[in-house]
């Protein structure tokens, strides 16, 4: 389920909007989580399937920079939001997220760390061999 829904379910959609995207030069935002970049052993799934997906946005990147189509990696932590309404927890605001990421985009972030949990891993993983 979670591999139909991030992985193909992200690409399908981009095969889908792709022809729209290159004739307006537009720009794919996928919202991958820090669980793509360090995996969250209780929901194994959903990280096997977010590391999957940050692969596929790598290559969407590349392959699609030709077209004009770029593309943003968010690397998402915990959100206040009805997938983890029962975890107790310090999680974002969605509203604050929300901002982060069109900021980003604005400001041509090709990875975006949106919330302060994410933002602890944005020097290593800009630094890293990625
Ligand atoms: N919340 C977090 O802490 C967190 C952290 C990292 C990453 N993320 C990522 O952020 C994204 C949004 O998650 P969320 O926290 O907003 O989850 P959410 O509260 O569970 O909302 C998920 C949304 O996706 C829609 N959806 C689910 N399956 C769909 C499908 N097959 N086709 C179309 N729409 C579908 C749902 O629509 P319906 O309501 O109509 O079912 C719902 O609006 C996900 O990719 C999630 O992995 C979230």
């Amino acid at each position: 389920m979670s591999t139909r829904r991030n992985v193909f379910g992200v690409h399908g959609v981009t095969q889908a909007f792709l022809p729209l995207l290159a004739r307006s030069r537009g720009a794919i935002v996928n919202n991958l989580s820090t669980a793509a970049l360090v995996p969250i052993p209780i929901v194994p799934a959903c990280s096997m399937s977010k590391a999957a997906a940050l692969s596929l946005t790598q290559s969407q990147r590349m392959l699609l920079a030709d077209q004009g189509v770029r593309v943003h990696a968010v690397f998402t932590g915990p959100t206040d939001t009805d997938m983890n309404r029962e975890f107790d927890f310090p999680k974002a605001s969605p509203e604050s997220v929300a901002r982060a990421i069109f900021d980003g985009v604005e400001n041509q972030e090709e990875d975006i760390f949106p919330d302060s949990m994410s933002q602890t891993m944005a020097a290593g993983w800009r630094s890293g061999p990625g």
